[in-house]
């Protein structure tokens, strides 16, 4: 087993898990430094390419965006995440990973879905593929507007059913996403393998979220989402210097010409 996941499984119970997404080298840099992994997310489709749906996302653009992630990740586990029917079958799923990794050097996939998914995560791990599972909301699969789960009693059992099954076929951990805290709590205590929350509560072992979110460069009303930055009003700040000194033929200066 990679050496990066072992050390992140040694941390349920110990030490929170901090992962968040990158999309590109200069964000993934400053992230990897304090992150213990590095999620590529089919969000990308969302935040950077402004699509309505994740389902719009397919693998050459994950790949992309991973490479150029790859290149500011030293420490933490890089993670891809496999687009929308990229891995519907146990075959189409092994070649889809094959090829990401190939391609991108990352060190694991991640894949939506519980325990419907269970003969593909089994078929990925028995073939060295390490996989990070996805449940609660599944925005490849949602139609329509994201419900938070675990409400009634059917619903937590499904989920618990869902993270249970997902570690019996080897995934190494799972995204808890808008899950109730009571059953977020529930799963976490009764599985071996970390969980990892968004909307999931503190409930969980660890956290990720959206960095483009928490630096406040995306608009996002999600409740999930805390923003512990205003990049945007930064880089407004810097454009608004650059124009006004473009006008006033400050820039460029004799030190910035040849
Ligand atoms: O696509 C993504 O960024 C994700 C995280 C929000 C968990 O799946």
């Amino acid at each position: 087993m990679n050496n990066k996941i072992k050390k992140i499984l040694k941390k349920k119970n110990k030490s929170k898990i901090v992962c968040l997404t990158a999309y590109s080298k200069n964000i993934a840099e400053i992230v990897d430094y304090h992150a213990d992994i590095v999620l590529v997310g089919d969000s990308l489709g969302s935040v950077l390419y402004n699509y309505d749906t994740t389902r719009k996302v397919n693998l050459n653009m994950m790949i992309e965006h991973t490479k150029s992630a790859r290149m500011g990740v030293k420490k933490s586990l890089l993670v891809i995440d496999l687009p929308y029917n990229t891995y519907r079958s146990k075959s189409e799923a092994l070649k889809s990973s094959k090829k990401a990794i190939k391609e991108t050097k990352c060190d694991a996939v991640k894949v939506e879905g519980g325990t419907r998914m269970k003969e593909i995560v089994k078929h990925l791990v028995k073939n060295r593929i390490p996989v990070l599972g996805h449940i609660g909301v599944t925005p490849q699969t949602t139609i329509g507007k994201f419900r938070s789960k675990g409400k009634n009693e059917s619903e937590k059992r499904k989920l618990l059913k869902d993270a249970q099954d997902l570690e019996q076929c080897g995934a190494f951990g799972i995204v808890l996403e808008c899950i109730y805290s009571d059953i977020s709590k529930q799963i976490t205590n009764s599985i071996n393998i970390p969980t990892i929350g968004i909307g999931a509560s503190v409930n969980c072992d660890g956290q990720v979220l959206v960095t483009d979110d928490l630096i406040g460069l995306n608009e996002t009303k999600f409740r999930f989402v805390k923003k512990f930055g205003n990049i945007k009003k930064n880089i407004k700040d810097a454009v608004i210097k650059y124009k006004n000194s473009v006008k006033k033929k400050k820039f460029p200066s004799k030190k910035n010409s040849y």
